[in-house]
């Protein structure tokens, strides 16, 4: 399926923590026509869940610059002559600064390369496709963005959760956990107005736990953490905010992994009514498939 469209490219295959510096296009002057760059949301990380349109462009690319999130391993079906350059992680584990992937996406485009930028989720969602949608159109690159399934709505999805729920709440606000939650999202999760859904909050979990009840939110509100969705290693813990970080040490929760805060997290919303009174059967209802 990937083969198609790809004219290959003299870039060595598999060459991953490369940081594709290598060969000299200098500037401006020489640049190579033809050259390109599609930002690709690769969505949470199941192959099937990349787009049609992620795949065509995946099929066509020279040079595919890829991240530690989302679908990797259909990496492995691409043409011999595809060069990868793996900017997620170095040997020393750390990521390559922004500056340098805008840098390798230019240079790459300007040797004529079609280059894909494959990332988890959705480029634009906590994935910095802004400023590498800016760095190439400084540089005269013609770029564009190919939306990706973000891992904000499909992986409390996977899970059974949905954000909103008629009769229940009615939007939902994604945030980064990296940061203290604002007002916005304080008053959301306090007053149940909304569903929080939080990205990259693994590391936070007992400030995220302590603003929010210090706000004034019940210690009873339901969350669920939802570990590696759409991958075989998916796994939720459900808790509630008095609970959770007790909860996610006992169980040990890891990155990466989306927080859902509300009452949509509750195990059993989707558990019909008639099922719950009856408790034999209940006990026999699975986790939603969906
Ligand atoms: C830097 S953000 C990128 C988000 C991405 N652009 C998106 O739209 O999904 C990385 C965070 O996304 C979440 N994430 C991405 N893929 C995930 C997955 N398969 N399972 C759980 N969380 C995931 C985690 O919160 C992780 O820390």
């Amino acid at each position: 399926m990937l083969g198609t469209g790809s004219t290959g490219s003299t870039g060595s295959t598999g060459s991953t923590g490369s940081t594709g510096s290598t060969g000299s296009t200098g500037g401006t002057g020489g640049t190579v026509p033809g050259g390109s760059v599609v930002l690709v949301g690769g969505g949470p990380g199941a192959a099937d869940l990349l787009t049609l349109r992620a795949w065509r462009a995946l099929a066509g690319a020279d040079v595919v610059v890829t991240d530690r999130l989302g679908p990797v391993e259909v990496l492995a079906d691409l043409p011999a002559g595809v060069e990868i350059i793996d900017v997620g992680k170095t040997p020393g584990h750390h990521p390559v600064p922004q500056h340098e992937i805008n840098a390798i996406l230019v240079e790459q485009a300007r040797r004529g390369r079609r280059v894909v930028r494959l990332k988890g989720g959705d480029p634009f969602v906590y994935g910095r496709g802004g400023e590498e949608v800016l760095a190439c159109r400084a540089a005269g690159v013609p770029v564009e963005v190919v939306p990706g399934v973000s891992s904000a709505l499909s992986v409390p999805a996977l899970a059974g959760i949905p954000l909103t729920h008629r009769g229940t709440v009615g939007a939902f606000l994604v945030v980064n956990g990296h940061e203290p939650l604002g007002v916005v999202a304080l008053a959301a999760v306090r007053d149940r107005t909304a569903t929080l859904v939080i990205l990259m909050g693994v590391s936070m979990l007992s400030e995220i736990t302590d603003q929010a009840v210090t706000a004034g939110a019940d210690a009873a509100t339901p969350v669920a953490v939802v570990e590696s969705g759409s991958t075989q290693h998916q796994r939720v813990t459900r808790a509630t905010l008095g609970t959770l970080v007790r909860r996610a040490a006992e169980v040990g929760v890891r990155a990466p992994a989306v927080v859902v805060v509300g009452d949509v997290a509750a195990e059993g919303l989707l558990v019909p009514d008639t099922l719950v009174s009856l408790p034999v059967l209940s006990a026999l209802v699975p986790e939603p498939a969906l």
